[in-house]
């Protein structure tokens, strides 16, 4: 099965919005915002946002492929204008292509694009009773952070910081 990642481009705003909601379907618990909210985010919105993600150098989001199809996605971004302060989001591989290293792969491609606009220290929020998200980033070379925050749409549930050294890679 041939399997392909690359930057988001900008006329793929149906994929983009196609990509977000089936992952907020299948793993509502993962993910902070609601289906119902992202899925009523007008045309205008994707469209924006496919620009900006195919495009800047502060954030970005990848796509899975396998035989040409869309199948899962991750995001990457900097918070403002801080070198050292970058995420990773919006992880997601559809349920059929798991267990084969394609997360992994995604999460390698992401960091490296963040490594080359000069980013140190990569972050991701997981919510704490995601441990299949946790185990992941933790054999990817992520380590847990003290830091911990209440998940911004649900703040009863907890979300664990992992960090990236990119000196890793
Ligand atoms: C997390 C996710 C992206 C992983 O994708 P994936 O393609 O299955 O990941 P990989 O195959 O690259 O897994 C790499 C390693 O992570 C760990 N891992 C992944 N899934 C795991 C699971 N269900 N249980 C235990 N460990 C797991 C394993 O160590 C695995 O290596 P191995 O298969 O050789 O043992 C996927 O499960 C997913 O989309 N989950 C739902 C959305 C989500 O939780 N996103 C994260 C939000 S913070």
């Amino acid at each position: 099965m041939q399997e392909q990642i690359e930057r988001i481009h900008p006329d793929q705003a149906d994929v983009l919005r196609d990509l977000r909601l089936r992952g907020l379907e299948e793993a509502p618990e993962a993910f902070g915002p609601r289906y119902t909210d992202i899925a009523a985010r007008p045309k205008e919105y994707w469209h924006q946002h496919v620009l900006h993600y195919a495009s800047s150098q502060d954030s970005a989001t990848f796509l899975l492929y396998r035989n040409g199809k869309p199948v899962g996605m991750a995001g990457a971004y900097l918070e403002g204008s801080r070198r050292d302060h970058a995420y990773i989001c919006n992880m997601w591989v559809d349920p059929t292509y798991r267990r084969g290293g394609a997360g992994g792969r995604l999460v390698d491609t992401a960091t490296r694009w963040l490594a080359e606009q000069g980013v140190e220290r990569i972050n991701a929020w997981v919510v704490e009773t995601n441990t299949t998200a946790l185990r992941f980033y933790e054999t990817l070379g992520f380590v847990r952070d003290k830091n911990r925050r209440q998940m911004p749409s649900s703040p009863e549930a907890q979300e664990i910081l992992l960090v990236f050294d990119t000196a890793l890679l």
